[in-house]
């Protein structure tokens, strides 16, 4: 049946029933977000995943990373096996949406970059890779390749302690942000907190060496423009993304994951005021949803536009596909890869 409108969708949506579950990331628009079952941020999704039992199919409002992460825990081998050998299909509701920041770990360069590091030390001994949930399926393998963990913004801190508690070093993947922000949370002094281009020296004497990437969405936040505006609102709480540079970090009032800011706001006062330093879409949904509040965004507001990919026709139109049995949205990881992320994740659930 053609998906054209809402009492379409609503229609196809009523004949799943439990069969479907429709996922969404808060990033998502609202014109989305409000036609999917179950919403969260990286880590809530992940464990919906990892619980589900029931349903034939999942369709996933977010961006590519995060179908993949469902399509891994939602088909374990434990799993699969109790379905009598079915895997069920994971559909990217929006072609196209990846995650730049998951881009910028590429599994052959860190693949070179641990030989590098087993070059100077015994690597395996001595260093933990911990990559952030937005990484590729590869990512995740190679940290579970070498007995690492995933974490989300939710426990990056939680999983940093459980990984020190292992070894002495961590590779941070990809997000520099989120690692440099957890470490020195955690009180590792900035002379052992390095670049992927330090040296030999700087390697042997670091507790953390971190990866490159970021996010472009929260990279754009820049100290001067927090100064700025908070001339212009000196009343306001700033509470921001770890995902954020460090300096703005530093100013904030409280930092956390998607879920976290959420939280703050949903609790506020009537009349306080905040200054939130994350993706703007979601800025917009809370202070449409919290009148009585001043919310302002940190700057320009920065939406992230793969996540934006996420329309109500992508989603129509991922529906519509399910419905006559055409999985072109599917999103599948390999088994060679499955086996060992899933090590990595769990690594990481088991944690939490
Ligand atoms: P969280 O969902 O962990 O807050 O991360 C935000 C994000 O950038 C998702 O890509
Ligand atoms: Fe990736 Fe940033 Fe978009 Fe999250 S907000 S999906 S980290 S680009």
């Amino acid at each position: 049946m053609k998906i054209q409108n809402e009492a379409d969708f609503q229609t196809v949506r009523a004949r799943w029933g439990k069969r479907l579950l429709i996922l969404g990331h808060y990033y998502v628009p609202d014109e989305t977000i409000r036609l999917t079952d179950r919403q969260g941020d990286s880590l809530a999704l992940s464990q919906i995943a990892a619980a589900e039992e029931d349903c034939e199919a999942i369709i996933f409002c977010g961006v590519h990373f995060m179908a993949e992460t469902a399509d891994i825990l939602a088909n374990s081998p434990e799993k699969i096996a109790r379905r009598g050998g079915v895997r069920i299909p994971v559909l990217l509701a929006a072609q196209g949406a990846g995650c730049p920041m998951a881009d910028m770990a590429e599994l052959e360069e860190v693949e070179k970059f641990w030989q590098r590091l087993e070059s100077i030390m015994e690597a395996d001994a001595l260093v933990v890779p911990v990559t952030y949930v937005n990484s590729s399926a590869a990512i995740k393998a190679f940290c579970g390749r070498h007995d690492g963990f995933v974490c989300t913004s939710s426990n990056a801190r939680e999983i940093l302690r459980r990984a020190f508690s292992q070894r002495e070093k961590v590779l941070f993947l990809p997000d520099q942000y989120l690692g440099r922000n957890t470490a020195l949370q955690l009180g590792v002094p900035e002379d052992q907190l390095v670049s992927r281009s330090a040296s030999d020296e700087e390697f042997q004497n670091a507790r953390v060496i971190l990866w490159d990437g970021y996010c472009p969405v929260h990279e754009k936040m820049h100290p001067n423009v927090v100064c700025e505006v908070q001339k212009e609102h000196p009343e306001a709480k700033l509470i921001v993304h770890p995902e954020c540079r460090s300096e703005v970090v530093a100013m904030s009032a409280a930092a956390g994951s998607t879920t976290f800011l959420i939280h703050e706001i949903e609790r506020a006062l009537p009349g306080e005021a905040f200054l939130m330093g994350t993706e703007a879409r979601l800025v917009e949904r809370l202070r449409n949803e919290r009148t009585d509040l001043n919310i302002y965004h940190l700057g320009e507001p920065y939406f992230c536009d793969d996540m934006g990919k996420n329309t109500r026709d992508s989603l129509f139109l991922t529906l519509e596909q399910l419905d006559s049995g055409d999985l072109c949205r599917r999103v599948s990881v390999s088994d060679e890869i499955c086996a060992p992320a899933t090590i990595a994740l769990r690594n990481m659930l088991d944690a939490t």
